[in-house]
């Protein structure tokens, strides 16, 4: 075994082992299928961003994600829709609620948000049903992408969710005597018990939650599944409501976007990080896993994985503030020395975003005899610059050229440059020693 896969699959077993003899929770039963479940089975799973599979225990026994398909749709409902036409008929509210309880906003019946029931039916709802691409088989398709393989449903589990649904019906027939929804909650309501019964396992459970964390693409396989915008959207509302009534007390301790379905199967995400599935069906009085919850929470402890979590900053943005005369490269003739004394060098490292561009900035305003002086900024050992990042370097740049403070960027893999860039656009050079030359050569003339 590898060191990384040593690791974290030992920390998956340290759970699995302090949290398998908890039996406390009861298996669902309100659907007779579900009542047959293993109390027993206990599996755990993670994926990591580059796609690293680890996992313990049941994690590979098959079981129907239930709630846990919420957010996948809600995803699906967002993509086709966008977050202002699906936010007409679906709150993003916590409801403080049960997940089958009547959450609709007094006046216009609008469900608190697409976890619980009420919104699920109407997310479901939203997603377009047509002779080419019926609703249930978008669904289907969509949730099969997030796992990374084709999924299939439970048939035994979805005709006795059928036989016992009046309880969802009831509030499909609610929603349609209090709301304009254009399309047909009381069919929509069938989609969803079979959107329930897909079949999947904590494996599967660990890649669709790795794809939200991953912002929308599948760390597997590789498929854009959702726009990342969507994925942002889809862990907030997670992180809000995932838990149900338990929503902030579970945001408070664990700190992750979570969701947890009846069948005891739970997601986490840790966003840009990993994403996690357990399954354990023995439920507490929420409907949410007991050793699921354990669990997650206490890796999330374990490893400080709480999204509230001040996290290490990435000190060594800016490698370099030095004068040119202080490089290897620099001349030794006397007036030359002087020349390249002027010339200020920023170099920077990793990959650029918001918080590590603010750094390159004010590092290059500080740089130089008092602040004056030409500046080269040194990009060659910069992995990314991400859009915000690019904008505000190459803004700063005009601004530290319009102060008079000539410019020059060593920038190989042309990562400043942008479609259509003008004679106002960063002078980019294959090397240092190049970008300082042209200062160099701009102070001589
Ligand atoms: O709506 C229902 O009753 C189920 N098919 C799904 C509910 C569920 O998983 C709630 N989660 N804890």
């Amino acid at each position: 075994m590898s060191a990384a896969t040593g690791a974290v699959t030992d920390a998956l077993r340290e759970l699995h082992a302090e949290f398998a003899g908890v039996d406390d929770g009861e298996v669902a039963d309100y659907i007779p299928q579900l009542a047959l479940a293993d109390p027993g089975a206990f599996g755990l799973a993670l994926i990591s961003m580059d796609g690293h599979r680890y996992s313990t225990g049941d994690a590979e026994v098959p079981f129907t994600v239930q709630s846990v398909s919420k957010p996948f749709v809600y995803a699906l409902a967002l993509s086709v829709l966008g977050l202002d036409e699906v936010s007409r008929w679906v709150n993003a509210e916590p409801s403080g609620e049960a997940f089958n309880a009547i959450s609709l906003e007094r006046g216009t019946g609008r469900p608190d948000n697409a976890m619980v029931n009420a919104g699920a039916i109407v997310t479901t709802a939203l997603i377009p049903d047509t002779p080419a691409a019926p609703r249930f088989g978008r669904i289907l398709d969509c949730l099969s992408r997030f796992a990374g393989r084709r999924l299939d449903v439970d048939e035994e589990v979805y005709a006795s969710e059928a036989l016992t649904g009046d309880r969802n019906r009831a509030l499909a027939y609610l929603i349609r005597s209090t709301g304009p929804l254009p399309v047909d909650p009381v069919a929509a309501v069938e989609t969803y018990f079979r959107q329930c019964s897909v079949r999947v396992t904590a494996l599967d459970l660990a890649a669709m939650a790795a794809t939200l964390a991953h912002g929308g693409v599948n760390p597997l396989t590789g498929d854009r599944v959702v726009p990342e915008p969507v994925a942002a959207q889809v862990l907030a509302v997670m992180a809000t409501c995932g838990m149900y009534d338990s929503s902030g007390d579970w945001l408070l301790r664990v700190g992750l976007p979570a969701k947890s379905g009846v069948s005891g199967g739970l997601i986490a995400a840790g966003p840009a990080r990993f994403g996690m599935g357990t399954y354990s069906p023995l439920l507490d009085a929420g409907g949410s896993s007991v050793r699921g919850h354990l669990a997650i929470g206490r890796l999330s402890e374990r490893l400080g994985l709480h999204l509230m979590h001040n996290p290490a900053l990435a000190g060594s943005t800016v490698t370099l503030v030095t004068t040119a005369d202080d490089l290897p490269s620099a001349p030794a003739a006397e007036r030359d020395r002087a020349r390249h004394e002027q010339v200020a060098v920023v170099a920077a490292q990793g990959a650029l975003d918001f918080t590590a561009a603010e750094r390159v900035l004010y590092a290059m305003d500080e740089a130089g005899p008092e602040g004056t002086g030409a500046v080269v900024l040194d990009l060659l050992r910069v992995t990314d610059i991400d859009t915000v990042a690019r904008a505000m370097l190459r803004s700063g740049l005009a601004r530290l050229t319009a102060d008079g403070r000539r410019t020059a960027v060593a920038d190989p893999d042309g990562r400043l440059r942008e479609p259509g860039d003008g004679a106002a656009a960063p002078r980019c050079f294959a090397t240092r020693e190049e970008a300082v030359a042209r200062c160099v050569a701009d102070a001589a003339g």
